[in-house]
């Protein structure tokens, strides 16, 4: 082996280290660019503290029967009939998502629970229904979800 030859051989080995740690420090930086943009994708699970365990939402003049309103900083639904007015929790038992009320089911878009219209599990991994709270109205004839009172499924304030 003579100078040249060796010359080339050093040049040979600083491109190849030089093109390896290029490609690995590449493809370290898509992967962790994909990482970080599929949790920004992710569904955020709900459970922020701080919320209000009772909070007013209207008058019964407001709820006319067939209506269903969702609370989205209280994350509950209002449902109104011709017999009254009741609140569900649309916090998903499995993990803290907002579901979503689609044809006749409640739908967790996280890890794909169903519930059913009373919140009733139709398919998990959810291991819990859903949550009823009590309504009430004050003197004020203002309406009032307390969530402090879970309730029966479908329990209503008559009005
Ligand atoms: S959080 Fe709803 S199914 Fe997992």
């Amino acid at each position: 082996m003579n100078v040249k030859e060796t010359i080339e051989n050093r040049e040979e080995i600083t491109r190849r280290f030089f093109l390896g740690w290029g490609s690995a420090t590449i493809i370290g930086m898509a992967s962790l660019a994909a990482s970080l943009l599929t949790m920004l994708r992710m569904p955020i699970p709900s459970l922020m503290p701080g919320k209000a365990a009772r909070f007013k939402i209207g008058n019964k003049e407001d709820f006319p029967p067939g209506t269903t309103k969702y609370f989205e900083m209280e994350q509950v639904y209002v449902f109104a009939d011709q017999k009254g007015i009741s609140a569900m929790s649309a916090i998903c038992t499995h993990l803290g998502c907002i579901v979503s009320k689609e044809q006749k089911q409640f739908v967790c878009p996280c890890h794909g629970s169903r519930y059913d219209l009373t919140g009733r599990v139709m398919q998990g991994p959810a291991p819990k229904n859903l949550s009823w709270y009590s309504v009430v109205m004050l003197p004020s004839a203002k309406l009032v979800v307390d969530r402090n009172k879970v309730v029966q499924p479908g329990t209503k304030l008559l009005v």
